[in-house]
């Protein structure tokens, strides 16, 4: 038996050292329980197909910490083959004439995408990025039991999220799990603004109009958010996103703003959608979508201009429906490809598919100004800067609405 099996394995090494596999490095910041599970899911794949799968995790919620190590590894000339990197920075890394297209793979993209997901994985008529699903932001999670326990419904407007929070606060329990990073805060603020409307969030976010910017409803958004902080618990500052929902789901915390990668790491504790945990649109959000989808760029590798057959491979295995279907059962999201069936998915996921089908239809599916997905980088940022600084300030809303709209000019 011995003598076979060590038969087999040197005649399948050998036949992958024949056929000179391919290695592919993949630098991602999928590194949370739900997260790992799914990216997992298209290492196996790969690996199936013969590629040899060189992982680059780089811990660290919506990916800042990978980004930064993914500049020094593309400046020292070991740009990876493949790197999670989503909306108007897929156009900013094509510019640099960095990336190679995946064209030959994407036969079938245009007609399986949604126009607008469609338009940005492209830059100058090519596709340049490989989309994997996608997550609503704009969602509360709260715990069921708290929930029962309190005699509370999720709160559908913000005087009914306020009354519940009191209630969970009288109860023990955190109000509100938190972690207190520049993009979980923007998480929150980017919900409330959405929760003005479709057309304030369009106006402001996606338009940066100076007028809506400087309105009496982003004075609103400010205060809102305030009155929020007041129910976070002392040590949230710095804490990552997966222990705040940890506390959602041991029922230490009763309720978390965040997007639905947070139900990867329910599904992955066992917890079932509306027996231990409700997922609800955010207050005065349920109209409307926000939405970030991820996406894997491509580098030029040995300074050829052309994708290698793993590249093409990888961009093809990643759009597969197969793959589609099983990495958002993990992920906590909803696939990206308009044709697989939500026949396995939970309610939660359900909901977020009927959402983003009304959303497209009444034009309110809204890219997330938090993750990346709307504006320039340098814009982005500078206005995130203004939301950190006013979350860990006693601030006045009015000064805070001021600089975010000096922000907004930030090219
Ligand atoms: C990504 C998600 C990820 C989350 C937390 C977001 O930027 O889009 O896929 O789960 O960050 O790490």
């Amino acid at each position: 038996m011995t003598s076979i099996a060590t038969a087999m394995t040197l005649l399948v090494a050998g036949t992958h050292a024949a056929l000179g596999a391919e290695q592919i490095s993949v630098l991602h910041w999928w590194t949370s329980g739900g997260e790992s599970k799914a990216i997992r899911v298209l290492k196996d794949d790969m690996d199936k197909q013969g590629y040899v799968w060189k992982d680059f995790a780089v811990a660290g919620g919506a990916g800042a910490a990978a980004m930064t190590a993914l500049k020094t590894q593309v400046m020292s000339g070991n740009a990876p083959s493949a790197a999670q990197i989503k909306g108007p920075s897929i156009r900013e890394w094509a510019d640099q004439g960095v990336l190679v297209d995946i064209d030959k793979a994407a036969t079938d993209w245009k007609a399986q995408l949604p126009a607008q997901v469609s338009k940005t994985m492209q830059a100058n008529g090519h596709y340049m990025a490989a989309p994997f699903s996608v997550h609503r932001i704009n969602w509360l999670w709260i715990n069921k039991a708290d929930l029962d326990k309190v005699g509370g419904k999720p709160p559908a407007t913000w005087p009914e999220f306020f009354a519940l929070a009191d209630k969970f606060r009288a109860a023990g329990m955190t109000p509100v799990a938190r972690g207190g990073q520049p993009w979980q805060d923007m998480t929150i603020w980017e919900t409330v603004a959405l929760s003005q409307g479709a057309d304030f969030y369009r106006k402001a976010m996606v338009d940066l109009d100076q007028k809506t910017l400087t309105s009496p409803q982003m004075l609103q958004v400010f205060q809102i958010v305030r009155k929020i902080q007041g129910y976070f618990d002392k040590s949230s500052t710095g804490r990552d996103w997966n222990l705040a929902t940890a506390m959602v789901i041991n029922g230490s915390g009763g309720m978390q703003f965040m997007g639905d990668w947070a139900k990867g790491e329910f599904a992955n504790a066992n917890k079932q959608a509306d027996v231990d945990y409700i997922c609800a649109a955010a207050p005065g959000t349920s109209n409307a979508f926000t939405y970030t989808v991820d996406s894997f760029v491509f580098f030029q590798q040995n300074g050829k201009k052309e994708a290698t057959p793993g590249q093409l491979a990888l961009a093809k295995t990643i759009m597969s429906p197969g793959f589609q279907e099983q990495f958002s059962l993990y992920k906590g999201s909803i696939p990206v490809r308009q044709d697989v069936s939500m026949s396995k998915f939970d309610n939660c996921a359900k909901k977020s598919f009927a959402a983003e089908q009304a959303a497209i239809k009444s034009n309110s599916f809204f890219p997330s100004l938090a993750f990346g997905d709307l504006q320039p980088s340098a814009t982005a940022g500078a206005i995130s800067d203004v939301v950190t600084h006013f979350m860990n300030s006693n601030e006045d809303p009015q000064e805070a609405v001021r600089k975010v709209a000096a922000a907004a000019k930030v090219k």
